[in-house]
């Protein structure tokens, strides 16, 4: 296994609980958690609670996330935040292209890339997601989409920027028909699709492949989580509602060694 593709869990808060509830939760996750060595452990709670949940988590083995950014350091854009904010409230990690952005507000590939490139400038790592929804999956173009997104989300960069955008970046694969229907993608075809990520950024950019982390995200709970992560080309779970159960998510945690 690639030390550079040590487990990775995060949990995906949307828009839940108040800053009080997230501190409560959040030290739950710190303290409840039994963390192996290799795992890497991550929430994302709403923005209003990132400042004290960071604080909450001083010392602890559990990272912080935002949900989402802007790609300007700062200006004129009413009810946005840079990755230089989110650094200071603490945050290394920052979720973008969720698939609820994607469908509700507009958020696209070409913006997903000025994000990626703005987090990697600031030094916060992008989990960057993507995902097929179920008629683009029933009409059997999966692989079309997947391929567009990523092609979209990384951008014509040359290899050598590429190389740093994409080392440390974690991608999440995240079928749109499967977040939160309890309907969980098949173990193979995660791996499947994983693999064919992968293979795509390797045509692309080369060896750097070997080194991105790709998620798995869509209805991961506690008894589904082991064969998940089981497979070769599944480096970890973004977890939406299962996340905001301390104890669930222990047990996810735990699934990941
Ligand atoms: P879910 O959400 O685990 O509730 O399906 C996953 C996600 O949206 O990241």
């Amino acid at each position: 296994m690639n030390p550079s593709r040590n487990p990775f869990i995060a949990g995906n808060w949307k828009m839940h609980r108040t800053v009080s509830e997230s501190v409560s939760l959040a030290r739950a996750v710190a303290d409840g958690s039994r963390i192996g060595p290799r795992t890497e452990v991550v929430v994302a709670p709403v923005a209003t609670a990132l400042a004290a949940v960071g604080k909450a988590l001083e010392g602890a083995r559990v990272g912080l996330s935002a949900q989402n950014v802007h790609w300007e350091d700062q200006g004129a854009f009413t009810g946005e935040l840079s990755p230089g904010m989110l650094k200071d409230v603490g945050c290394a990690y920052c979720i973008v292209g969720h698939s609820e952005r994607r469908q509700l507000f507009g958020e696209t590939d070409a913006n997903v890339h000025r994000k990626l490139l703005a987090l990697r400038r600031h030094g916060l790592a992008p989990i960057a997601c993507l995902g097929e929804t179920l008629s683009e999956r029933e009409s059997g173009v999966t692989y079309d989409v997947l391929r567009r997104q990523l092609d979209g989300m990384l951008g014509a960069l040359e290899r050598e920027e590429a190389t740093a955008l994409l080392t440390g970046l974690i991608i999440a694969y995240e079928p749109v028909w499967a977040i939160g229907t309890g309907r969980t993608a098949k173990s193979t075809d995660a791996q499947s699709a994983h693999a064919y990520l992968r293979d795509r950024i390797r045509d692309r950019f080369g060896e750097v492949a070997d080194t991105v982390r790709i998620l798995y995200g869509g209805s991961v709970k506690a008894d589904n989580a082991a064969e998940l992560l089981a497979q070769p080309d599944v480096d970890g779970v973004l977890v939406g509602g299962a996340s905001l159960d301390a104890a669930g998510f222990a047990r996810i945690i735990q699934a990941a060694g």
